[in-house]
C-alpha cells in the first residue's frame, strides 16, 4: 500500500540541508582542528581567543549536524505529508 504523498521536490531540499549542513560542519572541523593545534602548542593564540574559537566550535558543530538531521526528517515526512518546499527553504515570497 501506497499512501504515500508525491516525493518529486523532497530530494532536492534534502540535499540543500545536507550540503549546507555538512559544509558548516567542514567549516567547523578546521575550527576544531585550530583549537588542538592550539592547545598542543603548534600555534599562538590568546585565552579570549581560544574561547571564542571555541564557541563558534562548539555551536556550529551542534547546528550544522541539525541541519543534516532536519534534511532527512524533511524527505522522511515529506513522503507521508504534504510539506511546502519553499517555506522549508525560507524562500522570499513562498
Ligand atoms: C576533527 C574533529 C574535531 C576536532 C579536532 C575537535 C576539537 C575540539 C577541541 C580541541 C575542543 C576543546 C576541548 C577542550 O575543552 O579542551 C572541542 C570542543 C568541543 N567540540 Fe569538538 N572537535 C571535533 C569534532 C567535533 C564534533 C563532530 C562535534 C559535535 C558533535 C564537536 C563538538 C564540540 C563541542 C560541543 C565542544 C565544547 C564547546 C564548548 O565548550 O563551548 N566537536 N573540540
Amino acid at each position: 500500500m501506497n499512501a504515500g504523498v508525491s516525493n518529486r521536490s523532497g530530494r532536492p531540499v534534502m540535499n540543500l540541508f545536507l550540503g549546507s549542513g555538512l559544509g558548516l560542519v567542514g567549516l567547523m572541523l578546521l575550527a576544531g582542528l585550530l583549537l588542538r593545534a592550539s592547545q598542543a602548542g603548534c600555534i599562538s593564540m590568546s585565552a579570549d581567543s581560544f574561547y571564542a574559537v571555541l564557541t563558534l566550535h562548539g555551536a556550529g558543530m551542534i547546528v550544522g549536524l541539525s541541519m543534516c538531521g532536519m534534511g532527512g526528517l524533511w524527505y522522511l515526512v515529506r513522503r507521508r505529508i504534504r510539506l511546502n518546499p519553499g517555506i522549508a527553504v525560507a524562500w522570499p515570497g513562498a
